[in-house]
């Protein structure tokens, strides 16, 4: 009796010392991890997403743990613990059939793509095993005016409109909000260029496998697109072009609203510049310059820091004639402040990317205003504010706020600037002379 009693209490007693040790010491130090700077608590919106991901059992196939591997890299930097401060249980997963999706926000996103691949994984990864989930979309005859359709390809389309229904918008938050805030800071151009440039003078194994893991989901590993959703790539007259600045500029600041060889695209293009170094984008971008019987001019990695610097880029290739000198230098501007700029005063309303909010608050990207050669309206809209015009043939309800009291001729040069070169906008720059002149009129 004795000897059981000594057995099961001693082992009651290293067991609980094991678990205090293992599980709840380490517990109570890991809750005091402050959150990685950077890191956004969950919205209501976000967290129902939460709820909608762990319903559906999105984390049987997913993990949200990168581990310091390198085969791990493509899906963001190693996971850090302040990376969970804002998760009550954390959903790590254990299997990972699907790719990590701890940064999924950043590495994926278009809202749009998210909501096809969602519908059905194989309208965008032909060879994705991933079930569909049309059970988070309703198929409805007329298009409710608040709503937009998903652009599903035809072949993958139903009869009628398909739009996602309250759980397929708060996952597809949730999704877009899991982003790795960055450890240190990066430093566009500040990646030393590698020294093996093959014998097509760039690393074409890097440049295929970034294209892989940053383009393929939607332009196709072959270049293809999804026909009427996203553009091919072989043969495209950008791709194509003696002159690369509109190449640089899609992949760097993204691009929507174009008409590609007489076909207009519902998504957007996602922004790349604060994702891949100079390098990666050189890389991609002579990966795609030399395939798939492209034969555009290469660049390199100096052309990228140029671009992102806004300075205009030499023509190459090209006969004498074509190539038009500039008879007086453009403006140039900070790009960095105007960015910034834009962040603190207008992307609540307009958002981050220029793509307002359908219905109330109009998009800069494609915008008339913001692409006119003659900046006056632009300019009077920012400094004065504006109320009550159709933009595009929408009414807004809400007033658009005057900042001539809340900013230097200066600060808004910049703003208007950063927006000009934006989202695919090709607006003339102006110069904060231009803003003192308009501010002197009545
Ligand atoms: C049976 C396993 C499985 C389940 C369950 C599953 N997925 Fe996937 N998922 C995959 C696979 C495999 C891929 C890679 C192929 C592809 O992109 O479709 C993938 C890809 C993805 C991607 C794109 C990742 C990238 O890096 O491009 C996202 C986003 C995603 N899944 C979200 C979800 C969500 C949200 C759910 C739950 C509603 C879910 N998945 C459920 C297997 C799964
Ligand atoms: C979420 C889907 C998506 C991803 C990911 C994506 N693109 Fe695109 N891309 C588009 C769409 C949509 C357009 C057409 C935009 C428009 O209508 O203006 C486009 C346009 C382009 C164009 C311009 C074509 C033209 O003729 O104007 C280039 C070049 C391009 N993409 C390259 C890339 C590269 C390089 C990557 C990876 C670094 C990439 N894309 C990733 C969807 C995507
Ligand atoms: C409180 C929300 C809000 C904020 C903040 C805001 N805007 Fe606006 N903006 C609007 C609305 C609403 C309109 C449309 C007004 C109308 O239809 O008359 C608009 C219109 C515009 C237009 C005119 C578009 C056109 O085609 O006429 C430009 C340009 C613009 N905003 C730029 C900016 C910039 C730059 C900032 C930051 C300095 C900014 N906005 C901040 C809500 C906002």
């Amino acid at each position: 009796m004795n000897r059981s009693l000594a057995i099961s209490g001693g082992s009651t007693l290293i067991y609980t010392g094991l678990a205090i040790l293992m599980g709840v010491l380490p517990g109570i130090w890991l809750s005091k991890v402050p959150p990685t700077p950077g890191l956004k608590p969950l919205t209501p919106l976000e967290a129902r997403g939460r709820d909608v991901y762990v319903s559906e059992g999105c984390f049987y196939c997913h993990t949200q743990q990168v581990r310091p591997l390198s085969g791990d890299k493509p899906f963001g930097r190693p996971s850090a613990p302040g990376d969970y401060a804002y998760q009550t249980t954390e959903l790590l997963g254990s299997e990972r059939n699907g790719p990590d999706l701890s940064n999924i926000g950043t590495r994926q996103s278009s809202s749009i793509w998210q909501y096809i691949h969602l519908y059905q994984p194989r309208a965008v990864v032909p060879q994705s095993i991933m079930p569909a989930f049309p059970w988070l979309f309703r198929d409805v005859d007329k298009l409710p005016p608040e709503e937009k359709a998903v652009p599903l390809p035809p072949q993958f389309a139903p009869g009628g409109t398909v739009i996602p229904n309250d759980d397929g918008k708060a996952l597809v938050a949730y999704l877009l909000s899991l982003k790795q805030p960055a450890l240190v800071p990066t430093q566009p151009g500040a990646v030393p260029l590698g020294p093996s440039r093959g014998p097509l003078g760039f690393d074409a194994t890097k440049g295929a496998a970034l294209f892989a893991d940053n383009c393929a989901s939607c332009h196709g590993a072959e270049g293809k697109g999804v026909p009427g959703t996203f553009p091919p790539l072989a043969g495209d007259p950008v791709v194509n072009a003696a002159n690369p600045t509109a190449h640089i500029g899609a992949v760097l600041h993204g691009l929507s609203g174009n008409v590609i060889n007489g076909q207009k695209y519902e998504a957007p293009m996602p922004a790349f510049a604060d994702q891949l170094s100079d390098q990666q984008i050189a890389d991609i971008i002579d990966h795609e310059r030399s395939s798939w019987g492209n034969r555009g001019a290469l660049i390199s990695a100096a052309d990228v820091v140029a671009a992102r610097a806004n300075e205009p880029l030499q023509k190459r290739a090209t006969p004498a004639a074509q190539v038009s000198p500039v008879a007086t230098p453009a403006p140039t501007f900070d790009a960095a402040e105007g960015s910034k700029l834009f962040t603190d005063n207008c992307a609540v309303c307009h958002g981050a990317e220029g793509k307002g909010v359908p219905g109330a608050f109009p998009p800069l990207a494609g915008d008339q205003v913001v692409n006119a050669t003659d900046p006056a309206e632009h300019i009077t809209a920012m400094l004065r504010g504006l109320s009550g015009k159709a933009i595009n043939g929408q009414k807004y309800q809400v007033e658009m706020p005057p900042f001539a009291d809340r900013l230097t001729d200066q600060q808004i040069a910049d703003i208007i600037n950063h927006e000009r070169t934006s989202w695919g906008n090709h607006g003339p720059l102006v110069t904060p002379a231009d803003i003192t002149k308009l501010r002197a009129k009545k």
